[in-house]
């Protein structure tokens, strides 16, 4: 290793991960509306340089990264999509699965080297790894000559880390472990001017006993109504078509806005009535799913028929075990109330195969779950152990090859609800939010239907205008037709 380019360590000025910490609930959230300041000695900064903010995982993180990205803008710094011609590099990764962060690994192992070939340029870590006892171990352990690491709940302090990196020459490592704030204010450059993420909600109390994202993520804030809502006007205003609300159980809502009474449902209807062209929803936990959300979807047209509602097996042993505690015949009847009330509605789900000492009767009762409901699209995995979660200390002797099988098999099933689900969709004329050419063919337009299904269609249209298509031929990942008058 070339020594000139290491950074000094000093274990005494580090904040560090602390995965008992991260597990308490004991403070109350605030929200904090100071303005956004830049550190002096970093104004002008990144004039004639470029970032890059390499981004893994859930919609949360893609939000922090449009975050960073107006940060390091506000100091002149411009996005490259090159990692290459980059002179500061971000991770900003995800920690939910072990898959995806040995991915990071992989990347942390190659900025490395660029490293060593250009003692300028500067690479950090951030996200939801970043808040894991463990991975911040392990780099500390290992010669990769990063030069920061933050977490989740400090991404407003980039530029006082970067001002350390720059300045003290020392690697920093600010990780904190606590239950989160609300920072509202903060800079942003949105990647996209047609559809935006807006967050609700952050962090997650329901534990469930698989997941690191209560750990990472801290506990369950919810923005004030007026902060949504101001956003979205905003958002309107600059000519956005659609909203997605975020948060990792946007169904729990409002559950800690004491004594206000107004939930997820109450939210939804208030941002209808902003008239925005679309809204949509992600994610949502079924035990919280209320029949009045339902009764609030079918109440107003600009909020799109598509419930992503994450069930994650199909035996409720299993489910009793990821602390997931829920009658199947509840989410059959859930299910029923939404088809019943919302034509079209497309529903998909998470599912997880393989979680401790589950049976091959366990997982086939997924299956006849699956063939129940003919979901229109699912995300499924393979149980994947997360230190510090409860699951982890589970003994475990169901085979990863029966896993990996189980997988294959359960993926099938997907495909061919997908494929079916989408015929249904023949003849019909649908409302599509164009996106802009197909990618695989620049001589036919793309964009989405209400639920929330890719359509590739003939015909002109611009990027943002809402087009009719009559849908033609369906398979398993598109819907095709041409637009009609
Ligand atoms: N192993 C496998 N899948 C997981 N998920 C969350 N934690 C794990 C884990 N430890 C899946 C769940 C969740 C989705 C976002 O990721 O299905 O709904
Ligand atoms: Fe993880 Fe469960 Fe919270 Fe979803 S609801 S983020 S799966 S703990």
């Amino acid at each position: 290793m070339n020594n000139n380019f290491t950074r000094k360590r000093d274990l005494s000025k580090y904040f560090l991960p602390n995965i008992n910490r991260a597990r308490k609930r004991l403070e109350d959230a605030k929200t904090l509306k100071d303005n956004f300041e830049i550190p002096t000695n970093l104004i002008g900064y990144g004039i004639n340089k470029k970032f890059h903010i390499k981004t893994f995982g859930c919609q949360s993180n893609v939000r922090d990264t449009e975050t960073m990205m107006g940060i390091l803008e506000m100091i002149g710094y411009k996005h490259t999509d090159d990692i290459k011609e980059a002179d500061l590099v971000l991770l900003n990764t995800c920690a939910i699965r072990d898959h995806a962060e040995q991915k990071v690994f992989a990347d942390i192992g190659v900025l490395d080297k660029i490293k060593k070939t250009n003692p300028n340029f500067i690479f950090g870590m951030c996200g939801c790894m970043a808040q894991e006892e463990a991975v911040v171990n392990r780099i500390l352990k290992s010669n990769f000559n990063i030069d920061f690491i933050f977490g989740t709940h400090n991404i407003h302090r980039l530029l006082n880390i970067l001002e350390q990196v720059l300045f003290e020459k020392n690697l920093v490592v600010e990780v904190w472990s606590k239950e989160g704030d609300i920072i509202e204010n903060l800079p942003t450059t949105r990647n996209n001017n047609i559809k935006a993420f807006v967050n609700v909600m952050y962090g997650c109390d329901k534990f469930c006993t698989y997941c690191i994202v209560p750990f990472t993520r801290g506990k369950i804030r919810s923005r004030s109504k007026q902060d949504i809502l101001d956003e979205i006007n905003e958002l309107i205003r600059k000519g956005y078509k659609e909203v997605t609300l975020i948060g990792q159980n946007v169904n729990s809502y409002g559950i800690d806005l004491k004594g206000e009474n107004y939930v997820f449902s109450n939210l939804l209807e208030d941002v209808a009535k902003t008239n925005i062209e679309r809204v949509r929803f992600t994610t949502s936990n079924p035990w919280n799913f209320t029949k009045e959300i339902v009764d609030i979807m079918k109440k107003y047209k600009n909020i799109m028929p598509h419930i992503h509602l994450p069930i994650q097996s199909g035996d409720e042993l299993i489910l009793k075990k990821m602390n997931r505690p829920m009658k199947i015949q509840d989410y059959l009847d859930l299910i029923n109330y939404i088809k019943e009330n919302i034509p079209y509605c497309s529903i998909t789900t998470d599912l997880i195969v393989g979680f401790p000492n589950e049976t091959r009767e366990q997982f086939e009762r997924t299956l006849d779950l699956y063939n129940k409901i003919q979901f229109d699209n699912a995300f499924t995995f393979i149980y994947s152990k997360r230190d510090g979660t409860i699951a982890a200390n589970l003994p475990d002797s169901t085979s990863m090859s029966d896993k990996k099988e189980w997988l294959l098999e359960l993926n099938e099933l997907v495909k061919k609800y997908a494929k079916s689900q989408n015929q249904k969709f023949v003849g019909l004329t649908l409302d599509v939010l164009v996106e802009g050419p197909s990618k695989k063919d620049q001589s036919i337009m793309s964009g989405y239907s209400p639920q929330w299904k890719v359509v590739n269609f003939k015909g002109e249209a611009n990027p943002g205008d809402i087009v009719k298509v009559k849908i033609i031929t369906a398979s398993r990942f598109t819907l095709n037709g041409e637009i009609v008058k």
